[in-house]
């Protein structure tokens, strides 16, 4: 049986939720990780991933200028870099010179993959799509990594951006 309440009730119910970190670079070179719930692989031929970012964030400048961007999939250790680079802007601050996160650079586009996330993928921009107060970006995969030591993947478990691995 089913009880209808309100939207924000109901979403609430949506955890864990899986937490990526985005990456792009923006005009003057600057590579912005940007934290995000809302991701989905959305095909498997070619293989395509889609992250739907505020209309609001410098992200948007910075992914509609390069055309490209790194999905990693932070481990369970990385909480914190992906509560800072998830409550930063890349419009004030510089996150990588700031936050101490280990990167490398990417290997088919011009990006940087987190060398200690589980897992990397980087995307050329296949579409984009409004979606209220967000943007849908559709990236197409063209390289993918993994971590060789085996790691847990980071959700967020609770609201209020509580962070965590799932078993
Ligand atoms: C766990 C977590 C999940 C988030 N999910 C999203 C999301 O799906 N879409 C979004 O636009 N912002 C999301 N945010 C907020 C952005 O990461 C945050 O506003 C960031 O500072 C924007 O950076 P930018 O201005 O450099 O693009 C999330 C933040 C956290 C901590």
């Amino acid at each position: 049986m089913q009880k209808q309440v309100e939207y924000s009730d109901a979403v609430k119910t949506k955890y864990p939720e899986q937490v990526v970190i985005a990456i792009a670079k923006d005009r003057n070179g600057k590579a912005n990780p940007i934290t995000l719930g809302w991701t989905m692989i959305v095909s498997g031929t070619p293989p395509m991933m889609a992250i739907s970012v505020a209309k609001t964030h410098y992200s948007i400048e910075a992914i509609t200028h390069s055309r490209t961007f790194t999905i990693a999939f932070p481990s369970s250790q990385m909480a914190d870099a992906a509560l800072f680079f998830g409550s930063k802007s890349g419009r004030d601050i510089d996150k990588f010179a700031e936050f101490d996160c280990k990167t490398e650079p990417a290997k088919s586009i011009d990006s940087v993959l987190l060398a200690d996330a589980v897992a990397n993928f980087e995307c050329t921009l296949e579409s984009q799509v409004p979606a209220g107060d967000h943007i849908i970006f559709v990236g197409e995969i063209v390289s993918s990594h993994i971590n060789t030591e085996p790691k847990k993947r980071l959700y967020t478990v609770g609201p209020g951006h509580k962070l965590g691995s799932v078993s």
